[in-house]
């Protein structure tokens, strides 16, 4: 069977691709795909005899899904395997954000560390504060669990409704998939919602944050720093971002651990494999 992939294999994980023959889309009967790859018609009409597209990543709104369900083409992704990871990775924009982790960094490297003060330097503590998450599923709940092992009462929002309650915490963690009516959930309009000393972090999706929102909201000090995995425009990040102390950014990284991407390339693979083999894959989304 042919495949293809959109992104070179580590030889190490190179052995997980036996039986394939890796070669271009024109020829592939299956593919291998990341969040950044457009799935779209375009990408469909390159690859005449494709039959599953193997997503390696839990999101799949880079897919146009329903282009593919006519083409007949299973699209599958990678959930579960970062769950742990991708939670651990909020909690520590949760406390980078809470104690200016980086920002005290900056300040150390600078050269302006002139000792310990009683009243300098404060933050906010986890434990006793309230954390709204935004989705209920598997890392949501993951985060959820975290949290409340620190202390904080946790709120959630789901389709159903809690948002308001969520935004009125002191820190809010987006955990919900991009789509049509999720697309800047985090707008002006809640971001007035939220508490002038909270925090947002979002490891989501970026288009989950009205952006230009978020950078007024700084601005005008509506709440207190925000700590980021995701970007509207990736890999572009709003300037008014880059030129803000207070908050954190990361370069989409919160799956990004050895044994989790390597869970993640092998979960796609094995996806890939059932799909092509005629059987149902573990993970496929539609
Ligand atoms: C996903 O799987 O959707 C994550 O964003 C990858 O880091």
């Amino acid at each position: 069977m042919r495949v293809h992939l959109t992104f070179d294999v580590p030889a190490e994980m190179r052995a997980l691709l036996r039986g394939f023959r890796p070669g271009p889309l024109a020829s592939a009967d299956g593919a291998i795909t990341l969040l950044t790859d457009r799935v779209d018609a375009a990408f469909f009409d390159r690859a005449p005899r494709l039959r599953v597209v193997a997503q390696m990543a839990v999101g799949t709104n880079n897919i146009d899904l329903r282009k593919a369900a006519r083409r007949g083409i299973a699209v599958t992704n990678a959930p579960d395997v970062l769950t742990d990871t991708t939670a651990e990775c909020a909690i520590a924009l949760l406390f980078a954000c809470a104690r200016g982790i980086v920002r005290w960094d900056r300040h150390v490297r600078a050269g302006r560390f002139r000792g310990w003060e009683p009243f300098g330097y404060l933050g906010t503590d986890l434990a006793g504060s309230t954390l709204g998450i935004v989705g209920r599923g598997r890392i949501g709940q993951a985060v959820a669990a975290r949290a409340r092992a620190l202390g904080m009462k946790v709120v959630f929002a789901t389709r159903r409704g809690g948002l308001d309650r969520a935004l009125a915490c002191d820190f809010v963690s987006l955990h919900c998939p991009l789509t049509p009516a999720t697309r800047h959930l985090i707008d002006g309009r809640a971001l007035r919602r939220m508490k002038p000393a909270a925090f947002l972090v979002n490891t989501a999706r970026g288009a989950v944050v009205d952006e230009a929102a978020l950078v007024e909201a700084l601005r005008r000090g509506r709440i207190a720093g925000a700590g980021l995995d995701v970007y509207e425009r990736e890999p572009a990040v709003h300037p008014g971002l880059l030129r803000r102390d207070d908050v954190v950014l990361l370069p989409h990284i919160a799956s990004a651990t050895h044994r989790t991407r390597e869970r993640m390339f092998a979960l796609a693979v094995e996806n890939l494999r059932c799909a092509l083999a005629g059987r149902r894959p573990p993970n496929l989304v539609r």
